[in-house]
């Protein structure tokens, strides 16, 4: 699924979302411009907590992409949250999302963050020995703080080295290969602020390939029948992270939601029978294939440069200030054309950004129709760690953001204007 599930082309031959013209949308609201179509948000996210069933419970992971509007949405299906800082968990309060469904990663939490993450009713992850310190300071005596213990199984799925998360070598987590996650499960069971109610991990992202999920359930299925039959101790939740891939291009075809919840729901339920464990409730995080395959960027094509024998460039008015991801991770697009999307592709041309720097390129070699200046160009899925990561780099103000639905759009971000870029300056 490339595109948003309202997605078509409609009797102008445009592309339209959620019922809503593109090509309209960027002549009101101007390019780049981000737009969200609320029917798949609420489709992707029923399809996780519906296969989910009563197994457990399924978080949104606010950092594919947080916004007010957005996290209601998401609440409304039913979701519950992750979040990795105090300022997501501000964005989320400003949401109204409750608390209790919300858990606080990250593997370098302050004490101020600890502190809020508790008093507001969080769930903690931790995943550092030195948090065992600071939420000594945050909870008061005879309080006890719920958490879990982030654990790395060791697994290497199939994705980018750079979202990789569960090998030995990863900030993150405490490691089974050496005795550090067992170690800290012991020190969380016997610290006298905390309640430990399960153990997490998470092994990466963009992840196509379910064994990987299945791999990591059976090493931590093994931590988790060691940690009965010595502590007699069996957590009531496992968290399994998120990671779900998602089509960037039409040759990908990734798992759906349904698949992805029923692998790791029933590698837990095999495992747990065979080890005769009682099954804790799973606990999912997907962000990437809830917020990205909803959202779509419309740029307008500006400069086109041709240098002949090399290649032709054609220069987009957004770039590495709103997509970072194909020079963070090697990401991979598509662009059309929002006044013919199905126009036969003629030419290869690189896609560049506006940005001062010759790595701002968002797509190399794209295969296209002829694309001249002026031109309205979509690149779809990417709805998830773009705007997330955007930045004021060059003095850019960041895009706006749509919300479309049923042919109407709402703004639930307005574009930065250049007064905002000196909000935060000192004269
Ligand atoms: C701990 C944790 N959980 C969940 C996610 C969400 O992953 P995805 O957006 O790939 O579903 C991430 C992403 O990096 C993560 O680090």
């Amino acid at each position: 699924m490339l595109f948003p599930v309202t997605y078509r082309v409609n009797a102008r031959g445009h592309m339209e979302v959620g019922g809503c013209d593109l090509a309209d949308l960027a002549h009101e609201h101007g390019t780049p411009l981000y737009i969200y179509d609320e029917d798949t948000v609420r489709q992707r996210a029923a399809e996780f907590v519906a296969a989910m069933g009563d197994a457990g419970e399924v978080l949104y992971s606010a950092k594919a992409f947080a916004s007010p509007a957005f996290l209601r949405i998401v609440a409304e299906e039913g979701m519950g949250l992750d979040v990795v800082s105090a300022g997501e968990l501000h964005i989320a309060a400003a949401a109204g999302f409750p608390a209790e469904r919300t858990y606080f990663l990250g593997n370098n939490k302050s004490a101020e963050e600890l502190e809020l993450a508790y008093r507001a009713g969080c769930t903690i992850v931790i995943d550092g020995a030195y948090e065992f310190e600071l939420l000594r300071r945050a909870v008061p005596p005879g309080s006890r703080a719920r958490v879990e213990i982030r654990v790395s199984p060791g697994v290497k799925p199939d994705t980018h080295d750079f979202i990789s998360t569960g090998q030995l070598d990863s900030k993150f987590g405490f490691s089974i290969e050496n005795g550090q996650a067992r170690a800290a499960v012991e020190q969380a069971l016997a610290h006298d602020r905390l309640e430990l109610v399960g153990i997490h991990s998470h092994i990466g992202s963009q992840i196509f390939d379910l064994r990987g999920h299945v791999a990591a359930m059976e090493v931590m299925l093994d931590l988790l029948g060691g940690l009965k039959r010595d502590l007699d101790y069996q957590p009531q939740c496992r968290g399994a992270g998120g990671g779900l891939g998602i089509a960037y291009t039409r040759a990908d075809d990734p798992p759906t939601p349904r698949d992805f919840v029923e692998t790791i729901r029933g590698a837990l339920a095999a495992g747990t029978a065979e080890r005769g464990l009682k099954a804790p409730r799973l606990v999912v995080e997907p962000g990437r294939s809830i917020a990205g395959p909803a959202g779509v960027t419309v740029y307008a094509a500006g400069s086109i440069k041709d240098i002949p024998g090399v290649r032709r460039y054609v220069a987009v008015d957004g770039g590495m200030g709103d997509n970072i991801r194909p020079k963070l991770y090697g990401a991979r697009y598509e662009v059309l054309k929002v006044a013919d999307p199905e126009a036969p592709a003629t030419e290869t041309v690189t896609i560049a950004g506006k940005y001062c720097e010759s790595t701002d390129i968002l797509i190399t070699d794209a295969v296209v129709p002829p694309i001249r200046s002026g031109d309205l160009l979509c690149v779809p899925a990417t709805g998830a760690y773009c705007l997330a990561m955007a930045s004021n780099y060059n003095g850019m103000p960041r895009p706006e953001v749509l919300m479309v639905k049923d042919g109407r759009a709402r703004v639930i971000r307005r574009r930065e204007t250049l007064d905002d870029l000196l909000l935060t300056e000192v004269f």
